[in-house]
């Protein structure tokens, strides 16, 4: 996957959480609140991205956060109508460089969410189990996914650098 020089990355920033929250509702059946993304962004630790159009308008968010030499994966989310563009995979990318592409990293995601697990698997995420009725809105479970040191992305996450 060639980058694609329309998706602009930066740390995603405090004045961002309005636009932020708009995708997040669309994004989601049971959004977070504006005040678990203040939380996030206040840890000095995090990694928290937004990807820009070229117009500057806020197409997607990440939200990272360290516990001892772990990381996590709290949220991610694309703009509806701005998916299927790369712009997932430009997050996750710049996420594994600011990490550290060796460093382990682990989430979780819906059982059903067949899209952001084919793309996590691309970046060399791996499921590691499930967690029963993870998801108290629906009782769905969660599958847990690892990324480690022996990861191997695929061919076309590599380009971008990670996941
Ligand atoms: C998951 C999400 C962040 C992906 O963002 P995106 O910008 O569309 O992702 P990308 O364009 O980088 O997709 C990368 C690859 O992931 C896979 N993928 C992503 N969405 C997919 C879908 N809906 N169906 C099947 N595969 C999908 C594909 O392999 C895709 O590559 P391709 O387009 O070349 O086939 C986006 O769908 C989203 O915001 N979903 C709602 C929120 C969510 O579920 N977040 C994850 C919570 S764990």
């Amino acid at each position: 996957m060639i980058p694609d020089p329309a998706i602009t990355v930066r740390s995603l920033h405090y004045s961002d959480l309005p636009q932020v929250i708009a995708i997040e509702r669309r994004a989601f059946p049971t959004p977070w609140s504006l005040a678990m993304f203040v939380l996030e962004l206040s840890k000095p630790s995090g990694i928290c991205l937004a990807s820009l159009d070229p117009s500057g308008a806020l197409t997607g968010y990440l939200i990272c956060s360290r516990y001892d030499q772990v990381w996590h994966l709290m949220n991610i989310a694309v703009d509806p109508g701005a998916r299927r563009r790369g712009i997932g995979s430009r997050l996750l990318s710049e996420m594994i460089a600011r990490a550290g592409e060796n460093t382990p990293l682990t989430l979780e995601v819906r059982t059903s969410n067949a899209g952001a697990i084919a793309m996590y698997e691309r970046f060399g995420f791996r499921s590691a189990g499930t967690r029963r009725r993870y998801y108290s809105d629906t009782g769905e479970d969660a599958v847990i996914m690892w990324r480690d040191a022996a990861a191997t992305p695929t061919a076309s996450s590599s380009a971008g650098a990670g996941a």
